[in-house]
């Protein structure tokens, strides 16, 4: 394989990166490139170009009104930005993958269709990956979710959008080992998708990530060269130690009422304890221990949380088993999965350890983090392993760290996929208050903490009859 690369190589070029184990990949920052529209990518082109890049990945087109809607992010001018950006490409002999939004007529309606758009040394248009934003639409696009292009460089690359790299079995991926990433929505993301959930995809799957998002996977041999993000990739694929967690992009309120989630005893967790949580026979063990810092009172309160069943995703159902431990505003557990305002939680984990039995055939698991700030997961304070024996044992474990949002490992079961929830909204059928309060509400409570809160409840009715 390694000697038909080089050839091919020869063959293309003669490169001076023939033979050579690396390739030069560049995103945009999104931190720097917020406001960075289509008619700015000559100009970060031609920027990639001073450091050698071979491969850049343009942003989503965003417009520079905060809020910004997929249909803004439509370019009138579609063809215009293609050229400008192949004789650009042309110009600073790069590959250059442009996401671009298109709106289609299908059927008598209008659709929204992302186009990963990829250009070659050229400028040529060598390979467009289409996928409707909408994913019940009717209109005919690439069928398959990964698309791949090859490089001259002796490197095949997978092309998807974001949400198909959750939808997507993993085993569809197998033999890539580079992939280009782009996000086809800007609506709120589910909070399983975490920020990072590129970066611990790219770490548990030891592959190169380059997405449109602004993010690299790696953090050895990273340059910032604003607004530009550099990176030396190895061809062979990332056997990564470390990933970035950070904030979440969004929160959005989710349906969690299936979810178990019990409190985590703070007190008893300053010692160090053990505790378990399931959900049905889907068992997920903890062992935390945590530091308080300082001595402000916490505004944040956590939850152990244990799903297994169908989650909804935009308009997807999909099989998830997870093991969390999650921030939580109150006692309700809609208020879980929050962000913090602050970029502190008071609370230092020692140590959080998850273990669990995940489903083993169809599956896959990862870890999932959230912290308020951006924080290294490495050797030295994390670990993520699957043993498969009967099932995936899956062990994670984090030391010494703050500002925890979400740490856990979340599970993906493919054959669950497209079941329908089998459970009913109880939005549609409230028929009165009274009910709405006994169903809805009692459910809605962190489900092992009813019973003392009934315990509260009482003691205060007490109170409030002795005070008549
Ligand atoms: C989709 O593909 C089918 C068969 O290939 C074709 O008959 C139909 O016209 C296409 N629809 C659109 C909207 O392009
Ligand atoms: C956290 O926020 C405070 C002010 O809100 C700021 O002074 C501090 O530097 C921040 N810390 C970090 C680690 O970002
Ligand atoms: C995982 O399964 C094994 C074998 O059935 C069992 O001994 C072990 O207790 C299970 N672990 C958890 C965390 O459920
Ligand atoms: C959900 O609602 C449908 C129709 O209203 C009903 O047939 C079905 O049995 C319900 N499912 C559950 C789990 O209650």
């Amino acid at each position: 394989m390694e000697l038909v690369n080089f050839v091919l190589c020869f063959l293309f070029v003669g490169s001076v990166w023939c033979g050579s184990e690396y390739y030069m990949a560049s995103v945009v920052d999104a931190d720097k490139g917020d406001l960075i529209r289509s008619n700015k990518y000559a100009t970060l082109i031609n920027e990639a170009a001073q450091s050698n890049v071979d491969l850049l990945v343009l942003p989503t087109p965003k417009t520079a009104t905060l809020e910004y809607t997929l249909e803004s992010c439509v370019l009138e001018n579609f063809d215009e930005v293609v050229k400008s950006v192949s004789a650009a490409a042309k110009l600073a002999h790069m590959y250059v993958v442009a996401p671009l939004y298109e709106k289609v007529n299908c059927q008598d309606k209008e659709e929204l269709i992302t186009n990963n758009l990829v250009f070659d040394r050229a400028g040529s248009l060598i390979y467009v990956h289409r996928r409707p934003v909408n994913s019940l639409t009717r209109c005919n696009t690439t069928s398959s979710r990964i698309g791949r292009f090859v490089t001259d460089f002796g490197v095949t690359f997978g092309v998807l959008v974001e949400e198909d790299l959750l939808l997507t079995n993993a085993q569809e991926f197998e033999g890539i080992e580079n992939f280009v990433i782009t996000d086809n929505s800007v609506s709120k993301k589910s909070f399983i998708f975490a920020q990072q959930f590129q970066a611990s995809w790219a770490f548990v799957k030891k592959v190169n990530v380059i997405s449109a998002s602004g993010y690299i996977s790696g953090t050895d041999g990273l340059k910032r060269t604003s607004p530009l993000i550099v990176a030396k990739l190895r061809k062979s694929g990332g056997a990564q130690s470390s990933f970035i967690a950070g904030p979440p992009s969004s929160f959005p309120s989710e349906d969690l009422s299936q979810y178990v989630i019990k409190p985590v005893n703070l007190e008893a967790s300053l010692q160090g304890y053990s505790d378990s949580v399931c959900h049905g026979r889907f068992c997920c063990q903890f062992f935390v221990k945590t530091s308080v810092i300082g001595t402000n009172p916490q505004d944040v309160s956590y939850g152990l949380v244990a799903f297994d069943g169908i989650h909804q995703s935009g308009s997807n159902n999909i099989g998830v088993q997870t093991c969390s431990l999650v921030a939580c505003a109150g006692l309700y557990k809609r208020s879980c999965f929050v962000g913090s305002e602050k970029n502190t939680t008071n609370i230092n984990f020692d140590k959080i350890s998850i273990v669990a039995n995940f489903s083993k055939a169809n599956s896959a698991q990862f870890p999932t983090i959230s912290t308020t700030t951006q924080t290294v997961c490495n050797e030295e304070n994390f670990k993520f392993t699957i043993k498969s024996t009967d099932y995936n044992y899956v062990t994670t474990e984090i030391h010494n760290t703050d500002n925890i949002l979400i740490f856990g490992i979340i599970g993906r079961d493919y054959s669950k996929d497209f079941e329908s929830t089998n459970y009913n909204s109880t939005e549609d059928n409230i028929l009165d208050f009274s009910e709405y309060i006994s169903s809805e509400n009692v459910q809605e409570f962190f489900d092992y903490v009813w019973i003392k809160l009934r315990v509260v409840i009482l003691i205060v009715s007490v109170y409030v009859l002795e005070m008549m």
